[in-house]
């Protein structure tokens, strides 16, 4: 691994063996990107790279010179308003009215490591050995701006990760109006844009759409990553698969509203800008003050999107999640929201831990509903004290009562919210982002809380840490119910209202890093009406998050195939519930609901006790099973062999690191009529090593065999005979020849 510098040339070269990043000082001292992909060998000068000539219609920086437009220059971060008309990356509104800015090259550092990124989610090393980081410093000399183009390049991944510093050196304020996180500016078009859109219960599901001239994208302004777009876009060559081909992917660390646009040109140049979204945005710079942009991830993969996936999993789940829980078995639990909603008290919830208990969970998570006057959803929310109508010990007795019985308790909290029938509310109205003068719109009959205050972020964490120390709690489930709508804080200044959505962010990741640290034993699953909040930016504090609130087997195959993507199976909260189902009224077996939810962080979230002796008897086999095989598949290669997205079939499995073990689930959607065998392609298999099939002497196969030949499916193998929603598991374990 190594950050070239050549100083001659003025070109910046990141490469560690599998990518190659290399950049220049431009003639203006700007900085260009000239090539960004798989790893080329190190030349002292790529400047024949560089884009130049005479072009209609465009304007140059220098006069009597026609190389240099940035028009069609590639660049790492260009501003607004001089020679380029594409979206910049960066705008900065002054004093006078003017956005034009000019930052040139003023330095460079590169160091071992990578530093933290403060108050913000970002990857990070664990020995300075991992990564080496660039640091590129430019300066506006008309207003006195720095701006740091940071770049860490990992040793093991064809990853980079990239962020900026705002820093005002001068004697005025001035507003930041666009901070982009990263753009890439590519030389071709030649890509389909792959992103994950949905709603709520059907959320990530693949889009896919070829690239033309002129501007794509997706966005939130919800205040949320949202449901209906995540943080991440792909760019993939046209004949790329998930096992071959270049792929280029994009993710933000970061959980509020952001922009992830692609934009060509007329000249055939592909723009990708990625970053908090301009819209609604506007940061005042005082003098001395500095500005943070969240962290940008870029994947490069030559092997597909598969390759990009394993790269994106890798760096998640041991780089991005932290804490004890990042590496450790995750605990089987069960969830009372689907079995009981509000309506539960202490008897109820203590009849379905012990049978839980009884059949293996390990985990009892008490879900909405334990707090205030929560008996439904019109009240009580910002009231983190225990309704002792409900639990008569309170949270306390409660969960001294599921620890006893041998079993781990959980608790759910929705901190940025509250009704206005609370405590909370009636005390502070004045805490609710909302317009003076202006109704504020409920959504679920809620409100959001200001978390750009500080005194709101304090009170929240008084309120939830007390409860968190008295009891014995070992996971908290963090819900986040509606959007942000009327986005104005009383607690700021007229001037400083762009500042608010992000602020309200930062407002969230302090008081998760408050509890993380404070509570270093939690396991904190996310939740956002199930998984409209599921991105880097939550993982770097919560290493699960509950992937939707559709608990539907086959509705969750599309969902966790598309959540695949880039998140680890160990950060998908995935859980068995009744049948029919609560979403979509549909009846799968038991054995296919599980056979779904084991690819996840794996759960229940029903009433057991309504199993019969021969479901319960399926469950607790089902949950021995999952206990055998979690680290296998958290921490295992995952690779996914068919899409939901074509076809009646889905196919995926995970292999351990060694190609000693692997695990596959094959899924029928819809059953067909007369058809012929059919053979899966496996993946990730040591070619001449042998394989046992589901623990069956008879059933040897080489795994070159197994990847090439393929593994015979049979409707007979499958649950329910193949008939609808079947499903089976295929475990693979090496042998001796
Ligand atoms: C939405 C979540 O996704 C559900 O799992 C549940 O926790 C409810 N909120 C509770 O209000």
């Amino acid at each position: 691994m190594a950050i070239i510098y050549h100083e001659k040339s003025g070109e910046f070269h990141l490469t560690n063996g599998h990518i190659s990043y290399v950049m220049n000082i431009l003639a203006n001292k700007q900085i260009g990107n000239l090539y960004f992909g798989r790893a080329i060998t190190d030349q002292d000068d790529f400047g024949h790279l560089l884009e130049g000539g005479l072009k209609a219609l465009a304007a140059y920086v220098f006069e009597d010179d026609y190389q240099l437009s940035l028009q069609y220059t590639k660049q790492e971060y260009p501003a607004y308003g001089a020679t380029d008309f594409r979206y910049p990356a960066v705008e900065i509104k002054q004093e006078n009215g003017s956005r034009i800015t000019h930052f040139q090259y003023q330095g460079h550092q590169v160091f071992q490591g990578k530093k933290k990124l403060p108050g913000l989610p970002a990857t990070y090393v664990e020995n300075d050995t991992e990564a080496e980081t660039l640091e590129i410093t430019l300066y506006d000399e008309v207003i006195d701006a720095e701006l740091i183009l940071s770049y860490t390049i990992f040793s093991h991944l064809p990853v980079i990760t990239r962020h900026v510093l705002f820093r005002n050196r001068g004697t005025s304020t001035w507003n930041i109006t666009r901070a982009l996180s990263a753009c890439m500016d590519l030389p071709d078009p030649e890509f389909e844009m792959l992103h994950l859109a949905g709603a709520w219960s059907r959320e990530r599901h693949v889009k896919i759409r070829k690239l033309e001239q002129g501007v794509q994208g997706i966005y939130s302004l919800r205040g949320a990553s949202s449901a209906e777009h995540n943080p991440f876009l792909a760019l993939k060559r046209p004949g790329t698969d998930e096992f071959s081909g270049e792929v280029y992917g994009f993710s933000l660390v970061y959980s509020g509203n952001f922009l992830a646009q692609v934009e060509v040109d007329t000249h055939d140049a592909t723009r990708v800008l990625l970053g908090i979204h301009p819209d609604q945005f506007e940061w005042p710079l005082a003098p001395g003050e500095v500005f943070q942009t969240p962290e940008a991830v870029l994947v490069h993969s030559n092997q597909g999107l598969n390759g990009m996936s394993q790269t994106f999993h890798q760096l998640f789940r041991t780089r991005l999640a932290r804490g004890q829980w990042r590496d450790r078995e995750r605990p089987i639990l069960i969830n009372n929201w689907e079995a009981t909603s509000f309506d539960f008290d202490e008897a109820k919830i203590l009849q379905l831990a012990g049978r839980a208990r009884e059949l293996g969970v390990e985990l009892f998570v008490l879900d909405d509903g334990w707090f205030g006057a929560r008996n439904h959803d019109r009240a009580g929310l910002g009231d983190w004290v225990d309704n002792t109508q409900k639990l008569p010990g309170g949270i306390r007795g409660l969960a001294a009562k599921i620890e006893a019985m041998g079993m781990k308790f959980g608790l759910w909290f929705e901190p940025e919210m509250v009704n206005k029938d609370s405590d909370l509310y009636r005390m502070h109205p004045d805490w609710i982002l909302h317009t003076p003068e202006r109704a504020a719109s409920p959504s679920r009959n809620q409100f959001v809380l200001d978390f750009s205050r500080k005194e709101v972020v304090d009170y929240i964490y008084t309120s939830m840490s007390k409860v968190l120390r008295e009891a014995a709690i070992s996971y908290v489930k963090w819900d986040m119910n509606r959007y942000i709508t009327e986005c104005y804080s009383l607690g700021l200044s007229a001037g400083e209202q762009g500042k608010v959505f992000h602020q309200y962010i930062l407002g969230v990741y302090d008081l998760y890093e408050r509890l993380t640290s404070e509570f270093p034993h939690i396991l904190f699953e996310s939740c956002s009406s199930g998984g409209a909040r599921f991105d880097p930016g939550i993982l770097y504090y919560a290493p699960q998050t509950w992937t939707s609130d559709d608990t539907d087997a086959m509705e969750r195959l599309k969902i966790q195939y598309g959540t695949s993507m880039l998140y680890p199976l160990s950060s998908m909260g995935a859980h068995v519930s009744e049948v029919p189902n609560q979403q979509v009224g549909r009846v799968t077996p038991l054995e296919t609901r599980a056979n779904v939810a084991y690819f996840g962080a794996f759960g229940y979230e029903l009433d057991l006790n309504l199993l019969t002796a021969e479901e319960a008897e399926v469950v607790a086999e089902q949950i021995k099973l999952a206990k055998r095989h979690r680290r296998l598949i958290h921490q295992g290669l995952f690779y996914r062999l068919k899409s939901p997205f074509q076809g009646q079939a889905t196919a995926w499995m995970v292999v351990d690191k060694a190609m000693n073990e692997a695990l596959v689930g094959y899924y029928q959607v819809l059953n067909g009529v007369n058809e012929g065998w059919k053979r899966l392609k496996l993946m990730g298999l040591q070619p001449d090593t042998l394989y046992q099939v589901n623990g069956n002497p008879g059933r040897l196969h080489y795994g070159d065999e197994l990847m090439y030949a393929g593994l015979v499916i049979k409707k007979n193998e499958l649950c329910a005979n193949g008939a609808d929603f079947s499903s089976t598991l295929f475990h693979l374990q090496r042998v001796e020849a």
